[in-house]
């Protein structure tokens, strides 16, 4: 695999900032990949983001874009890239379908405007003002416009944040066909379910240091409690036992509970992300 970003040693300091924000991260995002930065708020996600769209100038450090220079990048960079913010950002006094006739104006590459709002559930609301848009709405048509210049890398700022699970799912299905069709994705969230069903690949981020980068299953093999847990009903009453995964085919007593109790449920001792995400970063998710 190809890397889309390749960022080496990254450094930055907002201007007004006594030290620095992002202090010295490296990491590659492939090419066909959904690469995660997760981290608990105020860790530096939205920063890193803003600096690999060319927002934010002055990193030090290098990144490279496809083996390019970020900082040798002209606006034909922006061709190439669609981005979530994280605050949806629209002209309230325009509708719906003025806004993204506006925005995909922009570009010389433009997808099919209906399509996107079709799929998102926001078409028939085409001619309402964005003011009247509820929150879900507009994080709605904000992903919408992410989608406008159909972009090869796709930047995704808490990009499901204050969806109902019915509309987070078919955004998370959009972004998984995109990537199906080789798009590559950064994603920042703090939502672990999204991270679960979507990400090939995550880092933390804390306090502008990158602590751990892995994959969702490595990390839950890694942090996994190696134990099966089996609920069964002794005499009517509920019980619990647990096992270690290791050598539990020659473990008499959970070999006589699989053949003679009444087991209820068995479950292997997997660690939620939640628990990965507390253990790595030291920050309870709120
Ligand atoms: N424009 C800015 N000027 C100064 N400090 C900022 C600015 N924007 C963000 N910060 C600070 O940088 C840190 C990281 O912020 P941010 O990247 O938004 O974190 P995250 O997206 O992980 O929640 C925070 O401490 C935040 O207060
Ligand atoms: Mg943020």
């Amino acid at each position: 695999m190809k890397p889309a970003f390749t960022v080496e040693n990254l450094n930055f300091k907002y201007p007004t900032a006594k030290e620095d924000t992002i202090k010295g991260i490296s990491f590659e995002v492939f090419e066909g990949e959904i690469f995660g930065l997760l981290g608990p708020s105020g860790a530096g996600k939205s920063t890193i983001q803003k600096i690999l769209i060319k927002l934010l100038e002055g990193y030090r450090g290098t990144i490279k874009y496809f083996g390019r220079d970020l900082n040798s990048l002209d606006n034909s960079y922006y061709e190439e890239i669609g981005v979530g913010f994280e605050v949806p950002v629209h002209f309230s006094k325009l509708t719906a379908l003025e806004n993204m006739k506006f925005f995909s104006g922009f570009y010389k590459s433009r997808a099919n405007i209906q399509e996107l709002m079709e799929r998102v559930g926001l078409w028939e609301y085409r001619d309402v003002k964005v003011a009247e848009f509820s929150k879900g709405m507009k994080v709605r048509l904000n992903f919408v416009r992410a989608m406008l210049n159909s972009p090869r890398v796709l930047f995704l700022d808490e990009v499901t944040n204050g969806l109902d699970p019915n509309n987070a799912k078919i955004i998370k299905d959009m972004i998984a066909e995109f990537r199906a069709k080789g798009g590559t994705v950064f994603l920042t969230t703090h939502l672990m379910n999204d991270v679960e069903q979507l990400c090939d690949r995550i880092a933390f981020c804390v306090n502008g240091r990158l602590v751990e980068t892995s994959t969702p299953r490595d990390l839950k093999l890694k942090y996994g409690k190696r134990e099966v847990k089996v609920e069964y009903r002794d005499n009517g009453n509920l019980k619990s036992a647990l096992f270690p995964l290791d050598g539990i085919g020659f473990n008499e007593e959970f070999q006589t509970l699989l053949k003679f109790g009444k087991i209820e449920t068995i479950h292997s001792g997997e660690t939620s992300m939640e628990e990965i995400f507390i253990i790595v970063t030291g920050v309870e998710l709120k």
